[in-house]
């Protein structure tokens, strides 16, 4: 069977086709970052706009790409993430499972980036650690199996996407900012500043960026004074960045030792980091896996595959799941009421 899937949690319009014979037929991705770039981050009513405008077009070409009339069934995201920008994928995708008169499903955002990994030619075997690192979300989990997950560990304040953004906002790198300042980070001494490593030594499986952004804010202005930010800027770049790839993976290793896992799955926009990749590769002794690079932010491959893997919950067409918030470990497997 093939499962179209329509991802507009947020401001990217993902659209793509996954068949449970053949894998992944065709995708597509809108994103939005022009739009939101003037304004500094996303604006909600603007991304929920130009979801109408991008969504009917988009699913148009990607069941012509995957030479189809119509799919089998409709997955769309139906959160967490921008309510408005939600309901226009669920309004899309319940109107288009009646018109096909095919079932449709409502998807977990981030179980969608959980099972991204899942897509590659050589996927991870169950069970695995999950970080799962978003703009977001930053989350480890223990996944038993599909719709089996244990939330170890989350942030107690900003997601380690979030950090990145706000990090290259005060360096003047714009909006979205996290890839940017990875680019910095290249040609800078990560030694030069010394940052925190948030919660290291702390009990248990929880995140806490606010405290290294507060330290790159006063690097930012001890540089400043000293006239010196111009020339420190990819210095102060790469120390944060490898302050945030340390705590990151400090508490990863240590919840895999804890729950003797010896598979490591990367996922969500943060796994795009390749200092993250590379380290986490570097210091684990079992196998890591991530998404190709365009599944690690947000697209409608993994929601067309989670809705796949779904498909025994998916229904008539009827109302709209569109939730702000939706907890991972609320999830069951396939079937199974949660
Ligand atoms: O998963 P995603 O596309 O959207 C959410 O569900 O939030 O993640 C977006 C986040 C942004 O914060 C972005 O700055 C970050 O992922 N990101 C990166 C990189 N590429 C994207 N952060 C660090 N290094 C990167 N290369
Ligand atoms: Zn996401």
């Amino acid at each position: 069977m093939n499962v179209l899937g329509i991802e507009t949690s947020c401001d990217e319009t993902g659209v793509a086709v996954y068949d449970t014979e053949q894998g992944l037929l065709a995708h597509r991705l809108h994103s939005q970052a022009d739009l939101h770039a003037r304004y500094g981050g996303v604006v909600p009513e603007i991304a929920s706009r130009d979801h109408v405008r991008r969504l009917l077009p988009l699913v148009r070409e990607t069941l012509a790409d995957a030479g189809l009339e119509r799919p089998d069934a409709v997955a769309y995201t139906g959160g967490p993430g921008l309510v408005g920008a939600l309901m226009v994928g669920g309004a899309a995708a319940n109107g288009l499972a009646l018109g096909w008169a095919c079932p449709v499903v409502a998807v977990h955002h981030m179980e969608g980036h959980l099972l991204a990994p899942l897509l590659e030619p050589e996927p991870p075997g169950y069970p695995f650690l999950s970080l799962l690192v978003s703009g977001g979300h930053t989350m480890l989990v223990a996944v038993a199996g599909l719709g089996d997950y244990r939330v170890l560990g989350t942030t107690l304040d900003d997601a380690v996407g979030e950090a990145f953004d706000k990090t290259a906002k005060l360096l003047d790198l714009g909006y979205p900012g996290g890839p940017a300042l990875a680019a910095l980070a290249e040609r800078g001494d990560a030694t030069r500043h010394n940052l925190p490593r948030p919660m290291r030594g702390k009990p248990g499986f929880d995140f806490s960026f606010s405290g290294l952004k507060t330290a790159v804010i006063l690097a930012v202005r001890e540089a400043e004074q000293r006239g010196a930010v111009d020339a420190e800027r990819a210095d102060i770049a790469a120390a944060f960045q490898q302050a945030a790839v340390d705590a990151l993976i400090g508490r990863t290793l240590k919840a895999a030792q804890a729950q003797g896992l010896a598979r490591i799955v990367v996922a969500g926009g943060v796994s795009a980091n390749t200092l993250l990749r590379a380290e986490l590769v570097r210091r684990f002794d079992g196998d890591v896996y991530y998404p190709r690079l365009a599944f690690c932010t947000d697209n409608g491959a993994m929601i067309a595959f989670a809705g796949a893997l779904r498909s025994a919950e998916a229904a008539k067409a009827g109302p709209i799941t569109a939730r702000a918030r939706w907890a991972l470990d609320s999830l069951r497997p396939p079937g199974r009421a949660s």
